[in-house]
């Protein structure tokens, strides 16, 4: 067993939707008619939690919805998530807030929807964030786009302060970015497909960081993906900046030259970056700079994929994957590794009363089981989620969620359980 709190050797017993005892192995008697999942060579820990997945319900159901995005997040060891509000409509209002909690009502995760920061998401008036905060929303993000107006950040930095809530901003300034599709560089070049420069997002960082430090906001930097956005975090920390940071997966493992087949399943934004921003971003991670790994999960149907490399969606699948990933691919202890997926989003989600642990007696039920050594390969068709793109098809990795346990239900069970 592996929490905050350190690792021992532990039988867990769950009663009801809670930890009724963390016992040695062998200790605890087993009352009868109850469910034994097997942990033989595994982790049993808190479930993951991801501070940004698209389940796109409402509106865009043929690419996701919040019970097969669900699905996914609980096979991948996830028991919650923070689902975007790049939705059709955006969940800009209360309505549309109580709408997705309506259809998050049996998903196989808790769902926590994040709302936006603009009305629409149009980036021209504040939306109603204290209406949305009192249906339990935490996260304001206009994700997809950053908030490029700077008075309207400023703003938004100033309300959420007296909501107690986070702002997290996708950071690529729009003036900068254009119609750009990859990384901009010599890879770009080569292939000949316009640049989304790092420094768009370099200096939407430093917008940020300057706005939180004046408005002593809460400041949440979605997928940071450069070198020099991780400085910027590095030097706001050491200045006491209320800033956190995260790095997906994909800009952890994969590179700029990924694209150079122009395979649409490798377009995303901010995009895969070069061989010194990934290093960079490996060291920051390593450093505590970035606090979580999270999985811009963004799934797309296969017309919006099937399409010339500039013309295409951007976005990849990521929940199902991202332990396996995080595990093959970042050369660190399990323990760093949940931290980053587990009990340091779950601070910053503001879910410490239900997530992310420590699993002690009286704590919710919220657990997975993961097994570090498993070897598996990534077969999109076998994945839960309703779309197919993601960038690690074929590719073997070791680590995977055996079981996952959601307010006391086993919800993911793996292998034959016995009672
Ligand atoms: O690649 C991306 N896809 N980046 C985002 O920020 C949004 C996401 C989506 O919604 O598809």
């Amino acid at each position: 067993m592996l929490d905050q709190t350190g690792a021992r050797r532990a039988d867990v017993l769950v009663k009801g939707d809670v930890v009724s005892e963390v016992a040695l192995p062998g200790e605890l008697g087993r009352p009868a008619g109850a469910l034994v999942l097997d942990a033989e060579g595994c982790v049993v820990a808190p479930g993951l939690v991801d501070l940004h997945c698209h389940l796109r319900e409402p509106g865009g159901e043929e690419a996701e919805t919040i019970e097969t995005g669900s699905r996914a997040a609980a096979l991948g060891g996830y028991t919650a998530v923070v689902a975007m509000p790049n939705t059709e409509p955006a969940a800009s209002s209360a309505a549309v807030v109580r709408h997705v909690l309506q259809l998050s009502r049996g998903a196989l995760c808790e769902v926590h929807p994040a709302g936006t920061i603009t009305d629409g998401r149009l980036g021209r008036s504040l939306a109603n964030l204290a209406e949305m905060a009192a249906e339990g929303v935490r996260i304001f993000t206009d994700d997809g786009n950053a908030v490029a107006d700077p008075a309207l950040m400023r703003r938004a930095m100033e309300y959420s302060r007296s909501l107690g809530a986070v702002i997290a901003d996708h950071c690529e300034d729009p003036a900068l970015t254009g119609d750009g599709c990859m990384n901009e560089g010599a890879v770009s070049s080569l292939l000949g497909l316009p640049g989304r420069p790092g420094v768009a997002e370099e200096v939407m960082v430093l917008r940020d960081l300057a706005l939180a430090r004046a408005t002593g906001a809460r400041l949440h930097l979605l997928h940071v993906s450069t070198a020099g956005a991780v400085a910027a975090v590095r030097a706001a920390k050491a200045v006491g900046v209320a800033v956190t940071a995260e790095a997906t997966p994909h800009h952890l493992a994969l590179e700029e030259d990924c694209v150079a087949g122009y395979d649409t399943s490798y377009k995303v934004n901010p995009p895969l970056r070069s061989h010194d921003d990934r290093s960079a971003l490996l060291e920051a991670l390593a450093q505590g700079v970035v606090d979580a790994i999270a999985t811009d999960h963004a799934p797309h149907p296969p017309e919006a994929k099937q399409v010339s490399f500039c013309e295409a969606a951007p976005g990849m699948l990521g929940l199902e994957t991202a332990f396996g990933v995080a595990s093959t691919c970042l050369g660190l202890p399990i323990d760093r590794v949940l931290a980053l997926m587990s009990w340091q989003p779950a601070a910053i989600a503001g879910l410490t009363g239900t997530q992310g642990g420590p699993v002690v007696p009286g704590a919710a039920a919220n657990l997975c089981v993961l097994d570090p050594a498993r070897r598996w390969t990534v077969v999109p068709s076998a994945l839960a989620s309703r779309s197919r793109n993601t960038p690690f098809a074929g590719r073997q990795l070791v680590g995977r969620a055996r079981h996952t346990v959601l307010a006391g239900e086993p919800v993911v069970v793996a292998e034959e359980a016995q009672r």
